[in-house]
């Protein structure tokens, strides 16, 4: 998993950068089906502008393309800028087991998405392209989202805010959310025997 600001901001053009440099900046990756507004979850979301009929792909997810040793040296910075009390938003996608994409980048729309515990859309790796790919009918205004998947570990530095009915608390991936629900219920039985 890597790393990045969740402004947005830090990969942006600055004006004092030579034209002919900003003129060979990738452009944002845009998508006839959906859109980047402020959103209920975190920060900003994208957003379905019509309606999106299952297994379409919506957008990839694109960025730059780095080792595991890179994703890991970027990700614990990440780490201690959270420490510090940054946002740590997490833009990191392992691409296969050499190579990760740190999606940070400007260009990469797709970096908007949020994660749900009941998500409309999914990640699919194919050819080495990230598409993120509608798994069932999008309303038209409604918010896409994706399983994040996450490990268990280190669980409660991720609190999800997705809204679901079915929300774990904690952004974990599907297989796991069971750990997450488990422990809060024995954490609750800990609690009420200590009451006096
Ligand atoms: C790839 S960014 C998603 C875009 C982000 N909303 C923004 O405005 O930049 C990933 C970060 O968004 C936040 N995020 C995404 N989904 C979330 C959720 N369900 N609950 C809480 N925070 C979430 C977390 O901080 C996560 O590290
Ligand atoms: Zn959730």
């Amino acid at each position: 998993m890597l790393l990045g600001r969740c402004d947005g901001l830090c990969y942006e053009v600055r004006p004092t950068m030579p034209k002919k440099a900003a003129k060979n900046k990738p452009q944002p990756t845009r998508s006839e089906w959906a859109a980047v507004r402020g959103s209920q979850i975190h920060g900003r979301g994208m957003f379905a502008k019509k309606t999106i009929p299952k297994g379409t792909r919506v957008i990839e997810y694109t960025g730059e393309r780095i080792t595991k040793a890179e994703g890991w040296r970027r990700e614990l910075a990440r780490q201690e800028r959270a420490g510090r009390g940054a946002d740590g938003c997490i833009y990191i996608f392992e691409l296969n087991t050499k190579v990760d994409i740190d999606g940070s980048v400007r260009w990469n729309t797709a970096r908007y998405i949020n994660h749900s515990c009941e998500p409309n859309c999914e990640s699919q790796v194919v050819r080495g392209r990230v598409w993120i790919v509608a798994i069932r009918e999008i309303g038209p205004g409604d918010e896409l989202s994706y399983d994040y998947y996450y490990d268990y570990e280190h669980y409660h530095e991720h609190p999800c805010r997705c809204g679901a009915k079915s929300c774990a608390g904690y952004i974990v991936k599907a297989p796991l959310r069971w750990r997450v629900r488990h422990a809060a219920r024995k954490g609750k039985k800990k609690g009420a025997r200590q009451a006096p």
